[in-house]
This record gives structure tokens, C-alpha cells and sequence, in this order.
């Protein structure tokens, strides 16, 4: 019997840092409706595209694996924010890698990650592969309407990448759940891609477009049912998981999730406050961090959820291996940016904030 076992992890996180007292240099708020709103203190905004981060942090999930990319067998990169649609940024990160293998990008939005990585579990305990590299990574400013300041506060940029392969021992991912909710489509969704009509060239203009408080409700609702049905289904109990490491998308989802789980806040990894919300990259973020800090054991018990447009959830329990440190390091690291972060995003913000005061808002 094949298990599939996390071996390498790595994340890339742009160096560029927008905090909340800079959106209020440019926008109405503040830095304390945002932290106790959301729990976000600052995100990261990347000067560089989806695909390089995915690789930086591809580069850092193979070095604490100890393989390289030619040893791989499937590559999925899940991504709302790709930089390009054809060909698919998967490819992309292939090529820098070198690795010889099947490859493709997912769209599950903020579910993607648990999205890719159930689907490479089942690929690896069906025997069909041995070492499959898993990214989420993010660009999520690419979307952000910096005169609406209901979303462009909760979103940055990102990446994250695990390695999963084949093993004798047991434990590795012990399940997954997967749901889409397609009556909440249009809670929360982006025009982009509608201009895919060439004969309608009405409006080249997208962003985010929200219903925060019924997007706060159903994602408890989604995280808490998918959660609770995984642990049924591997007949393991709330009270013995070690960890939750649940998607960041507001401290305050994260506290009322565990709460109504009856899962004491101290066993959540919580790391929205640095940054952001970051869609697919934030469980893969979330697990480097916890492991950079040492919380995470071996042989622990961590159950995973999200949710995300579509309207998407998912839930994963896997059981840790041996090892929680790497085996070797990568000097992979996302290239400094000249401007400052203010500087980088003042085209993005003036075009919206012009935009707005045309349309009267
Ligand atoms: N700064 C200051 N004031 C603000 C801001 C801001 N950035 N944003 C909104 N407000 C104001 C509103 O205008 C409103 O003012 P009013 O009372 O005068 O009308 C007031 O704050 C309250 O607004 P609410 O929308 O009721 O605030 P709420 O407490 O619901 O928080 C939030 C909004 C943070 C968006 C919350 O609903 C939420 O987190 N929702 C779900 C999370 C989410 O959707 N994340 C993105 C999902 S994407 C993904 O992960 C797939």
C-alpha cells in the first residue's frame, strides 16, 4: 500500500510590503478597522509574476525534499492569478526546474491548494506517481480596485509549494473532501475573463466584486461541514488533531470556525496577520511558517480547510511523517524591487481613484 507523505516545503513571498498605515496614506481607513476587522497588519505586493514566485518557491520544496526537478512526476500549480492562460504557469515553473513531467494549473481559487494536493495524494496511492510537486501561488493584486477599500485591504501576494511522494509508512494524507457551491457564484467573483467575448468590448475594467458578510457565512458553513465529514470519514476524532491550518481569509472566520468545532484557538495556525489573504498560497504559507517555528511534530494530526469563488471548500486530514526540517536549503529568493511599494502600486491606485470619481462614487 502506497501513502503520500509531505517530504518538501518552501514558500516566496515578494519583498515589497504594503502596511495598513500605507493604504490610509491613499485610501479611508485605518489601521485599526483593518486589524480587528480581519486580523491583517500588512500583506506583500509582488513586482514579479505568479510563475516566478511559484518557482522560488518550488526551488525551496524540492531542496527540503532533497530532490531535484528531473525527479519529478506531475507538477499542479493552482492559481486564480496566473500570468499567463496558455500556455499554463505550471509549465513555466517546469521549465526553470527542469523537471520532464506531466503538467497543469487548477483553478479552485483559495481551495486550490487542498484542491491540488487531494488529487495528488489519490494520484500517488493509485500508483500512477511517486513525487508530485504541489504550488499555490498568488497575484492577487492583479485584481484588486484600489478605491474600494472593502476588498483591496484583505488581498496579496505569494506562493507556496509542497512535495508529495509515495512511501511504505504509514500515514502521509489520510483524506480529503471536495465541494463547490454553485448557487453562490456570484457572491464573489471578477469580471476578468468576460472580455473572452471579442464582439463586446463594453468594459475592459475588472476587480473583485464581494459579499463580505455572506461570503463570512457560508465559508464557516463550507470549512466546518467538509471538516467534520473528513474526520468521519477516517474515523479520527476532532480531539485528536494536532493542528488546524485552516485557509486565512479573516482571523475573525478562523476564530468562529474553531469555535463552533469546539477546537481550542491555540491548535489553529493563524498567520493572516503578515499577509494578508493570499488565496491558493495561503494553507501552503501557513504550513512553512508552522514548521519554520517548530510546532509541527512528527507523526501529528493536521487537519486543513478552505473555501474560495466558485463558491469552493475542501477539507484534508493528513498524518505528519518523520521529518519536520529540510533536507537541504535553496538560495532561491524573489529579486529586489527598485521602487518602493507605494511607488509600484501609484499607476494601479490613480487609474482607480480617477475611475471612480468619474463613475461618481
Ligand atoms: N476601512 C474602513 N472601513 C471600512 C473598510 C475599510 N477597509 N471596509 C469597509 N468599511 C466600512 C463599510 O463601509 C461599513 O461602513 P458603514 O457601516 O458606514 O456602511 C463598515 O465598515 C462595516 O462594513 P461591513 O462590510 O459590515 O464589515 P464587516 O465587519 O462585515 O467586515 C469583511 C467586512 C472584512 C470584508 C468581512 O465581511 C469578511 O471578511 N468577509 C469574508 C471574507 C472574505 O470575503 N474574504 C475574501 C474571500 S476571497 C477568498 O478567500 C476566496
Amino acid at each position: 500500500m502506497q501513502y503520500a507523505h509531505i517530504t518538501g516545503w518552501g514558500k516566496a513571498v515578494p519583498p515589497l510590503t504594503l502596511t495598513n498605515d500605507d493604504l490610509a496614506t491613499f485610501m479611508e481607513t485605518s489601521d485599526e478597522w483593518i486589524k480587528s476587522r480581519t486580523g491583517i497588519s500588512k500583506r506583500n505586493i509582488s513586482h514579479v509574476n505568479t510563475s516566478e514566485l511559484a518557482t522560488v518557491a518550488a526551488k525551496h520544496a524540492l531542496a527540503a525534499a532533497g530532490i531535484e526537478g528531473k525527479d519529478l512526476d506531475l507538477i499542479i500549480l493552482a492559481t486564480a492569478s496566473p500570468d499567463t492562460l496558455i500556455p499554463n504557469i505550471a509549465s513555466t515553473v517546469q521549465a526553470e526546474i527542469g523537471a520532464t513531467c506531466g503538467a497543469f494549473d487548477i483553478n479552485a481559487a483559495c481551495s486550490g491548494f487542498l484542491y491540488g494536493i487531494g488529487l495528488a495524494s489519490s494520484m500517488i496511492k493509485s500508483g500512477q506517481n511517486k513525487k508530485i510537486l504541489v504550488v499555490g501561488a498568488e497575484r492577487l493584486s492583479f485584481y484588486l480596485d484600489w478605491s474600494r477599500r472593502e476588498t483591496a485591504v484583505l488581498f496579496g501576494d505569494g506562493a507556496g509549494a509542497v512535495i508529495l511522494e509515495a512511501s511504505e509508512q504509514e500515514g502521509g494524507v489520510l483524506g480529503y473532501e471536495l465541494n463547490n457551491d454553485p448557487d453562490a457564484r456570484d457572491i464573489l467573483k471578477s469580471s476578468f475573463g468576460s472580455q473572452m467575448n471579442r464582439f463586446d468590448t463594453s468594459s475592459l475594467d475588472f476587480y473583485i466584486q464581494f459579499n463580505g458578510q455572506e461570503i463570512f457565512k457560508r465559508a464557516i458553513q463550507g470549512m466546518g461541514s467538509l471538516s467534520t465529514k473528513v474526520l468521519e470519514k477516517c474515523n479520527v476524532s476532532k480531539d485528536d488533531v494536532d493542528w488546524v491550518i485552516p485557509h486565512q481569509a479573516n482571523e475573525r472566520i478562523i476564530d468562529t470556525l474553531v469555535s463552533r468545532m469546539k477546537i481550542p484557538k491555540e491548535k489553529a495556525i493563524v498567520n493572516i496577520e503578515n499577509y494578508g489573504n493570499t488565496s491558493a498560497a495561503t494553507i501552503p504559507i501557513a504550513i512553512c511558517d508552522a514548521l519554520d517555528k517548530g510546532l509541527i511534530k512528527p507523526g501529528q494530526t493536521i487537519l486543513s480547510c478552505a473555501f474560495g469563488a466558485g463558491l469552493t471548500s475542501a477539507a484534508l486530514l493528513l498524518k505528519w511523517g518523520e521529518r519536520v526540517t529540510p533536507i537541504n536549503t535553496s538560495d532561491a529568493k524573489v529579486p529586489a524591487c527598485e521602487q518602493t511599494v507605494l511607488e509600484l502600486i501609484k499607476p494601479a491606485v490613480d487609474y482607480f481613484f480617477n475611475k471612480a470619481q468619474q463613475d461618481g462614487r
